[in-house]
């Protein structure tokens, strides 16, 4: 099939990264938030993201002012209803998905594709009360959509090998590196990357070090574009403790998976990362600093 407008719910952090993708790739391209005023502000974002971009020499003016005439606000789930494709990036809640796909099934064309960008939920739950699942599939990018290249895509029994193929022909015309995952806990990445996480919070909950000085040695002896700390931030401490719970869960809460009660603790005073202007860092206008 042909894609050529798609449709992105959730405008908060990955939802504005991915409209601003598919918007840059020439797609037109349509966001909606259940916020009041939350799909208007990621537009906002994105201009000021693709400014950016011009500043910086990887854009012209003109190609940035295109990318954002294709942003199109949607006021309700009925403005998506001629999409050919739908990535899901809302709140990270199995009832709340569920129930705005089941809610999509009845609005969008029989032949839609839709997709969760969910990080940690099964896909196959999610899907379990849809009446077509086979167009269904997990379409897992990952945070900053706009520059990181790997997508996931991950299919449940029911998803057909037409709708794999064409999430594949898609990530690609986006200049993604699309790889086939059968849904499963953390999926790939988010599996191998949950010992990465939890073994710097033991460091930290014993006192060993801190969160500054973790971040230094493992970028810059082991090689890693951020620390843990710096990514738990980026990713959202929230997410990012759904995402350890939910794995913990799928391993019979093995202590490996534990969730670190720092990152809990964090969560519960409204610390959850960059989006709340601070987590294991503050995040003033210039600079980071340490609070852990
Ligand atoms: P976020 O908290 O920044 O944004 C979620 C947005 O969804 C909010 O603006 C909220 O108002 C909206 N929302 C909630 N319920 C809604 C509904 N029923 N309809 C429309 N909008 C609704 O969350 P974030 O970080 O953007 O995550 C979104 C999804 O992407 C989650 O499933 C998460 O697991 C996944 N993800 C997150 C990554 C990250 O690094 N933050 C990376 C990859 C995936």
């Amino acid at each position: 099939m042909s894609i050529a407008n798609v449709a992105v719910i959730g405008a908060g952090t990955m939802g504005q990264g991915i409209a601003q993708l598919f918007a840059q790739h020439g797609y037109t391209t349509w966001i909606h938030d259940v916020r009041d005023g939350a799909a208007e502000q990621a537009r906002q974002r994105i201009a000021q993201a693709l400014d950016k971009r011009v500043t910086k020499g990887r854009m012209t003016t003109e190609d940035a002012a295109t990318a954002l005439s294709r942003v199109n606000v949607a006021n309700s789930l009925g403005d998506l209803a001629e999409a050919d494709l739908v990535v899901e990036a809302v709140v990270e809640d199995l009832d709340v998905k569920r129930a705005l796909f089941a809610e999509l099934e009845g609005l969008c064309r029989a032949d839609t594709l839709l997709c969760t960008n969910t990080s940690s939920l099964s896909v196959t739950e999610i899907a379990a009360e849809l009446h077509t699942p086979q167009r269904f599939a997990g379409l897992h990018f990952f945070n900053p959509a706009t520059a990181m290249k790997l997508v996931e895509v991950v299919s449940t029994d029911a998803t057909t090998h037409n709708t794999r193929r064409a999430l594949h022909d898609f990530a690609r015309t986006l200049g993604k590196t699309p790889v086939d995952v059968s849904d499963s806990p953390g999926f790939i990445v988010n599996r191998c990357a949950r010992p990465f996480y939890s073994e710097a919070l033991w460091l930290l909950e014993h006192g060993t070090t801190s969160a500054a000085t973790i971040d230094v040695c493992l970028k810059s002896g082991g090689g890693f574009p951020l620390g843990p700390f710096e990514l738990i931030d980026l990713v959202g401490l929230d997410i990012s403790l759904r995402a350890t719970e939910t794995v913990w869960r799928a391993f019979d809460h093995h202590p490996r998976f534990r969730p670190s009660p720092l990152v809990a603790d964090k969560v519960a005073t409204g610390q959850l990362g960059r989006k709340s202007g601070a987590g294991f860092y503050h995040y003033g206008d210039d600079h980071d600093e340490e609070l852990s």
